[in-house]
């Protein structure tokens, strides 16, 4: 029988340690979609896996099972269809990780690193405070979808202080799913005018009908020796708290030479239970990756409808991840305004789109990761509070 997944189901979160419920953030009466994390529970594989594990009563350091290369090499073959190999693959505390190591080995303090804008907030701050300067390629919005300025880029990458791009793709906040044809001519760029590339792929499960996610290190054999990707089963299995990522580095120069950073961080421990569910979600939880999609693609298309009757907001309508990026530059409020409005009386709460780089004023980031009824709910407060 097909193994089924029930994301109607609504599960408890507040009252647990969910950072996304904190009561000091968000208040009982407040429908949170901001934190990038779900509201679904995690596969019951996992969920068993773990509860057997804790079961044996003692958590030592653990040894660096092969197995969680392995896994990481299954999904990235099978899903995006690219030979990925367990010795391209290794441990990290998280997806930023990587490109703070990457950044650190392959720039020096002064040296500038390229990045689109808007973008997830804690690199800007990353960046600068490892005392690099953040050389901005705005994406800009035409005709409702974000486009690459390719001719700002080349511009930004043809400094001779550029030494590392960090991209994004699918890009968060905007949602857009770069295309073969993107992804050719920003690594083109990068190749010629040497400057290595951190490809955040975190989203990269989440892709809706009609795009596809292609890993940059796929797009070209070329390009395999320019760059590092992050991922992290968490986005979609809800596993964040479990703090266990994975980069995968297809030139084993370059590996070495980021393993190196983390190293010297001393970063290296596996949590015990992060090592597990690397193992169970990416080799037996496929299915519930898919119908994760599938649902939240159709909150995506919920939260669409309920938004067409509402004056001055619109949906950058999202070809990957469950981050919706909607434009409230026509009501003209400050983002303290508009943060206080959602807040305050339409008791949603949404990420203050400012945050994500001033390209965001006006606008607000919503989670739509959630059982529909959460969607439904959101889009009646709103409907009901903008129409007042
Ligand atoms: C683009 C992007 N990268 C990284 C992260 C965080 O990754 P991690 O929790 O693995 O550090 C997020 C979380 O929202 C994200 O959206």
């Amino acid at each position: 029988m097909k193994k089924q997944h029930d994301f109607d189901e609504p599960i408890v979160r507040r009252g647990t340690d969910a950072r996304k419920y904190a009561p000091s953030e968000c208040p009982n009466d407040v429908v949170p979609m901001w934190i990038a994390d779900s509201d679904f529970a995690s596969p019951r594989e996992l969920v068993d896996a773990l509860l057997e594990r804790v079961k044996q009563g003692h958590y030592g350091y653990p040894f660096n099972d092969i197995e969680f290369c392995n896994a990481v090499s299954k999904w990235q073959t099978e899903r995006f269809d690219w030979d990925c190999t367990p010795e391209m693959v290794e441990f990290a505390p998280g997806a930023v990780l990587p490109l703070v190591y990457g950044m650190r080995a392959f720039s020096s303090p002064g040296d500038k690193v390229v990045l689109q804008t808007p973008a997830y907030h804690p690199l800007f701050q990353l960046i600068e405070n490892n005392g690099r300067r953040i050389a901005r390629n705005p994406l800009v919005l035409k005709d409702g979808r974000y486009e690459i300025d390719f001719e700002d880029l080349e511009k930004k990458l043809s400094d001779p202080r550029a030494k590392v791009m960090i991209l994004c793709n699918p890009q968060n906040p905007t949602g857009r799913v770069f295309t073969r044809d993107e992804l050719q001519k920003i690594g083109d760029l990068c190749l010629k005018h040497h400057v290595f590339v951190l490809s955040d792929e975190i989203h990269s499960d989440i892709v809706y009908s009609g795009h596809k996610h292609i890993p940059f290190a796929a797009v070209d054999p070329g390009f395999r020796d320019i760059c590092c990707i992050s991922i992290n089963p968490s986005k979609t299995f809800n596993t964040a708290g479990l703090r266990t990522a994975a980069f995968i580095c297809p030139n084993q120069h370059n590996k070495a030479v980021i393993l190196e950073e983390r190293l010297n961080n001393k970063a290296f421990g596996r949590p015990i239970f992060g090592q597990l569910a690397m193992k169970v979600l990416y080799n037996e939880c496929a299915y519930y990756a898919d119908q994760f999609v599938e649902y939240v693609e159709e909150n995506v298309k919920t939260f669409h409808e309920g938004l067409k009757n509402i004056k001055g907001m619109h949906l950058i309508y999202p070809e990957g991840t469950y981050l919706l990026w909607v434009d409230c530059r026509e009501w003209g409020m400050t983002h303290e305004e508009l943060m206080r409005f959602f807040k305050e009386t339409v008791k949603v709460l949404p990420n203050d789109g400012s945050t994500f780089g001033y390209e965001g004023e006006g606008f607000a980031r919503f989670n739509v990761a959630c059982p529909r009824s959460t969607v439904l709910e959101a889009v009646k407060r709103i409907q009901k509070a903008v129409n007042a």
